[in-house]
């Protein structure tokens, strides 16, 4: 078929749609291409005339193409990308900026073949973000529900004192409570997850937002006779102000949970550039180096047992790390065990 017929019977079509579009023929050359594929291929200079293998190199793609136009098949792929990379090569030359494409290609009429291109490098993370989930969540909630199982049970023991009533009846509240916390913990976090918060900006300032922190925080901070000095820049932001605040607030409250009593915690905002980064520093246990790279997972603890015991889901760092990505932020941590930690979360200022 001519180019100009082809491009009056589909321009219009391709050009409709979110993915980007190829079409190619039969010797897997672009003979159309939509404007969206030339945003997710941006490493050519117009597409329509080129070899596909030129555009993206790899044999998984050409193969596909190959079985497309010669056996008709419809082919799926979904690949790491690279500028002109995909597959291992593009792992090997992105270190870490490669992005996740899906690759669909399907047989179109007289020959011609069809590829269509989707982004998936957000979905991609999400998912690796979500895969030992369930396992830990199971196993965190079984712990306190067996407490509370076991103590129920000892309760029916019509022997009982009053004293040993009240005693497992508190044990039972404790693991409730805590329970509770995890649930409330995972609704945000899933909530973060589908969160649009595109919507919800508002402009605030860094002193509004430790304001809020310092009333969240403060009954916990007297509670060791910590003090927590807070050096705002009186900076204006735009930022979904409530997740700010919650977590700086969750930065604070480890700040605080992690040092001994009677030590110092300071809350300050520097601007760099066109980015606020504000950080907590504390005087307290530090971090391992080995551990450093783990305390933002769900779930993770350094000590187990002993941040249970006061009341830890582990589910505080990885909501400050959501709610920086959802800024297009970053969370960032220096320590020195047994000196103490420097978080710092950093969002753009609009
Ligand atoms: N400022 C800090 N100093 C030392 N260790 C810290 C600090 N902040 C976090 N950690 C370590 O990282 C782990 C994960 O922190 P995170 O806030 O996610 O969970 P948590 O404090 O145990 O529980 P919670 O969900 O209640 O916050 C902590 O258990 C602790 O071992
Ligand atoms: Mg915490």
């Amino acid at each position: 078929m001519p180019k100009s017929d082809l491009e009056k019977r589909y321009s219009g079509l391709i050009e409709a749609m979110d993915e980007g579009v190829l079409i190619i023929s039969r010797k897997q050359k672009i003979l159309l291409s939509n404007r969206k594929a030339a945003t997710l291929l941006p490493w050519v200079q117009g597409l329509d005339g080129k070899e596909l293998r030129d555009v993206i190199t790899g044999p998984v793609i050409v193969d596909a193409a190959k079985a497309v136009l010669e056996e008709r098949k419809k082919e799926r792929i979904t690949t790491p990308v690279y500028e002109g990379y995909s597959g291992d090569e593009a792992f090997i030359k992105g270190r870490g900026r490669e992005r996740t494409y899906r690759f669909t290609l399907s047989p179109l009429e007289e020959k011609l073949g069809v590829v269509s291109i989707i982004d998936m490098t957000k979905v991609e993370r999400l998912s690796l973000v979500r895969q030992d989930f369930v396992s830990n969540v199971s196993h965190e909630l079984k712990t306190p529900l067996t407490a509370i199982t076991g103590f129920a049970e000892t309760l029916t023991d019509e022997t009982l004192t009053m004293e040993e009533i009240r005693g497992f009846s508190r044990i039972i509240l404790k693991n409730s409570s805590h329970m509770q916390r995890i649930i409330s913990d995972l609704l945000l976090l899933t909530s973060l997850d589908r969160a649009e918060i595109g919507h919800v900006m508002t402009n605030t300032t860094d002193s509004r937002i430790f304001q809020e922190v310092r009333s969240y925080t403060q009954h916990k901070a007297n509670a060791k006779d910590i003090e927590v000095l807070f050096y705002p820049a009186d900076q204006e932001v735009t930022c979904h102000e409530s997740l700010i605040v919650q977590a700086v607030a969750n930065l604070v409250l480890n700040a605080v949970a992690y040092s001994a009593e009677r030590t110092h915690v300071e809350v300050r905002t520097r601007i760099h550039g066109d980015m606020m980064e504000i950080s907590v520093t504390d005087e307290g246990v530090g971090i391992s180096k080995e551990d450093i790279p783990r305390i933002f997972e769900r779930f993770y603890r350094v000590d187990k047992a002993r941040s249970r015991e006061s009341g830890g889901t582990g589910l505080g760092l990885s909501i400050v790390r959501h709610i920086a990505i959802i800024h297009s932020g970053t969370i960032k941590v220096s320590s020195k065990p047994g000196k103490g930690s420097v978080f710092t979360l950093s969002i753009p200022l609009s």
